[in-house]
């Protein structure tokens, strides 16, 4: 196996593990993304899912190009396809996602990072859809996920360059949430645990709703944040919430 799911208390860990290829994508490494991520998905008592790749250098240096070669069409687009579906099922997860980006990520690899709610970058990560140096471009969500992240302006600069981002640039453009000084895995934990403590159902309609932001013009969006709002309000969490904040003590959230 060279993907790996651990739990650390209420927090899964998932990581890419094949180093010697840089945790480069093979179709077999998608296939066991996506089981993972099923897994997570059943797990009743995890609260956010945090993504990794093994080794020093690279958290994932994206499709394997040595794979890629001399497939017919078809196989090429199905292949787009199931990177696209897996990488889409972090979306569709009911807990959010945080990147750990440890070193390079390229190609796949940015993509998959793009695809989870949020990033963090040690001091030495590299961002980069270098797809255009291969005669290729980004085909498992960058086009789609980079400019609805940081713009079509700088999106395109970076796509149809194939320059490198560093760690500072992709904090200062909005690429990643914070880059990291000290150990990136004791950062994620904490970054998550910044949210996990709240009701999961207001942490799910938050993302849904933000998520349709993207995909409905404003005053359907606006009908939508309506109904999941009214929705949160019906929870005994909010109910909670709203009782601690008036007797000036921390609310107990159930997630119900
Ligand atoms: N696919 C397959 N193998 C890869 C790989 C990849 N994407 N990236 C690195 N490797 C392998 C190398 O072939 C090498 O293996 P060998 O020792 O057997 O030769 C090993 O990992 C270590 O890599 P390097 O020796 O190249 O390490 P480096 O430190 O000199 O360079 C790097 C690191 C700059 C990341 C360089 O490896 C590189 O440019 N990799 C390719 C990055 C890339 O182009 N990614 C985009 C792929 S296409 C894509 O992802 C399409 C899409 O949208 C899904």
């Amino acid at each position: 196996m060279s993907v790996e799911l651990e739990k650390n208390g209420d927090i899964a860990i998932l990581r890419l593990n094949r180093p010697e290829a840089l945790n480069a994508l093979s179709f077999q490494i998608l296939e066991e993304i996506g089981s993972a991520i099923d897994d997570v998905a059943r797990m009743s008592d995890v609260r956010a899912l945090l993504v990794t790749g093994a080794g020093d250098k690279a958290f994932c240096a994206g499709a394997d190009i040595k794979e890629l070669r001399n497939r017919s069409l078809i196989a090429q687009k199905r292949g787009a396809e199931l990177g696209q579906t897996v990488f889409a099922k972090l979306d569709a997860l009911p807990i959010a996602s945080v990147a750990l980006v440890n070193g390079y990520a390229f190609g796949g690899g940015a993509e998959l990072a793009l695809a989870c709610t949020f990033r963090l970058a040690s001091q030495a990560a590299i961002f980069g859809l270098p797809e255009i140096k291969l005669g290729l471009i980004p085909g498992y969500g960058g086009t789609q996920r980079l400019p609805r992240l940081i713009g079509e302006g700088r999106a395109l600069e970076i796509i149809m360059t194939g320059r490198n981002v560093n760690a500072e640039e992709a904090e200062r453009i909005g690429l990643v949430n914070a880059v990291v000084e000290g150990d990136l895995m004791e950062a994620g934990i904490a970054f998550a645990h910044r949210f996990t403590r709240y009701s999961l159902p207001a942490l799910e309609f938050a993302r849904c709703a933000v998520q349709r932001a993207h995909e409905l013009p404003l005053a359907e969006g606006l009908r939508v944040e309506a109904d999941l709002s009214t929705l949160a309000y019906q929870t005994k969490d909010a109910e909670e919430g709203m009782a601690a904040f008036e007797e000036k003590r921390k609310p107990e959230f159930r997630d119900e």
